[in-house]
């Protein structure tokens, strides 16, 4: 595997605990993959698993050792709550101390899927999970590697991307392998994650649901169910230092490739323009360039720099799926600067762009 040094130094530097060795077990051959899995999340360690949207780091959800592990190998700030995954409906009673309608009516029509309900938190549910919040985020992933993991070990499981905090989320079991090597037990390994980015955060617990983080699960489809949805400022925007948000993760950097980033938006044509003006000069200083180009420009950006298409623009979920692979490989590549054309934020093109926008920690030109 080729990791760059910078990346070594980085991923030691947020690593506290005891080197295991990382077992990398794939679900195709046998079910052993699944059984140690369970046992080990029973016995309070964590494991790596595949969900359709990402990669995720699972732990016991009602144990607090437990889940403090996630925090560990992550290097995730306190302040940042979890995600618990489910594999049967039945188990968000235990979980939440109310659950409004829409709550039923979006989990009958989305999950199994990419859609995560923060609703409020039953006592049960430890605060290092909700991050002291009054409320917490319920999704039951749409993988049957998850849901028998999930079955297996009849626990809920908080789970996190199984990745380094700040770095582009895993969607493949050797991405969690780049990140996580020696710091969990455990990788199953259940091929590549469909959707690629995670899933749709939505805030159920107050009077307007608003979406707290765009995904799979779009702002078109839920409006077209709930009627009024709102989308929160942070999705877009960049928070300033006073400004509190509704996700604590929306404040904290993610995403991010180690080479800088850029993101030109605005009309296809002048967007190809200035990357390429861009590129030129960024070669002409001696850096490495990477273009993040999609299936409609790719073929006319000129030698010099190294050019992924993402993905077609006339399918943004196209891009959502082989985005943070994009990153992660540029990273290998070394590339000094990634230029990314932005798109459309209609459907899962809303996710992407809140996706790019964090990765490249707002840095954005528009044309
Ligand atoms: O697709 C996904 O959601 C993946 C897979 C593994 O399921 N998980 C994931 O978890 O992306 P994570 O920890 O990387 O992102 C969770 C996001 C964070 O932005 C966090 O702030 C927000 O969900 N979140 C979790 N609980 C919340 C709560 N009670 N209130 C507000 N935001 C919450
Ligand atoms: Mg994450």
């Amino acid at each position: 595997m080729q990791i760059s040094q910078k990346y070594l130094k980085m991923s030691n530097n947020f690593y506290n605990g005891v080197s295991l060795k990382t077992r990398v077990l794939k679900t195709e051959q046998s079910s052993e993959a699944i059984t140690e899995a369970a046992k080990l999340l029973r016995d309070g360690q964590v494991v790596a698993f595949p969900t359709e949207t990402v990669y995720g780091l699972g732990a016991n959800a009602l144990s607090e050792t437990a889940v403090a592990k996630i925090f560990e190998a992550k290097g995730r700030p306190q302040d940042n709550p979890l995600i618990v995954h489910i594999s049967k409906f039945e188990q968000i009673n235990y979980l939440v101390r109310s659950l409004p309608d829409e709550a039923l009516i979006l989990a009958e029509k989305f999950w199994p899927g990419p859609l995560t309900l923060v609703l409020p938190a039953s006592d049960v549910v430890p605060q290092i999970v909700t991050a002291g919040l009054k409320t917490v985020g319920i999704r039951m992933p749409d993988h049957k590697v998850a849901l028998d993991i999930l079955n297996e070990c009849e626990l809920p499981i908080a789970a996190p991307s199984a990745n380094i905090s700040g770095r582009p989320s895993p969607t493949t079991a050797m991405h969690v392998l780049e990140d996580l090597d020696g710091k969990i037990p455990l990788i199953v390994d259940g091929g590549a994650a469909s959707v690629g980015i995670e899933s749709t955060v939505l805030d159920l617990s107050g009077k307007i649901p608003v979406i707290l983080r765009p995904g799979g699960v779009t702002f078109e489809k839920l409006k077209e169910i709930l009627g009024n949805v709102l989308i929160d400022k942070s999705v877009m925007n960049f928070l300033e230092d006073d400004e509190i948000p509704a996700s604590p993760g929306m404040k904290h950097m993610h995403y991010a490739p180690i080479a800088q980033m850029i993101v030109v938006r605005g009309d296809c044509e002048n967007v190809k323009q200035r990357i390429k003006e861009l590129s030129q000069e960024y070669i002409k200083q001696g850096k490495k360039v990477g273009v993040l180009a999609t299936a409609e420009t790719i073929g006319q950006y000129s030698d010099g720099c190294e050019i992924i298409s993402v993905g077609t623009r006339l399918r943004p979920e196209s891009i959502a799926a082989n985005l943070f692979a994009s990153l992660r490989h540029f990273d290998r590549l070394l590339v000094d600067v990634i230029l990314a054309e932005g798109i459309d934020t209609e459907n899962e093109g809303l996710a992407v762009m809140n996706r790019m926008l964090r990765a490249s920690g707002f840095c954005l030109i528009d044309v």
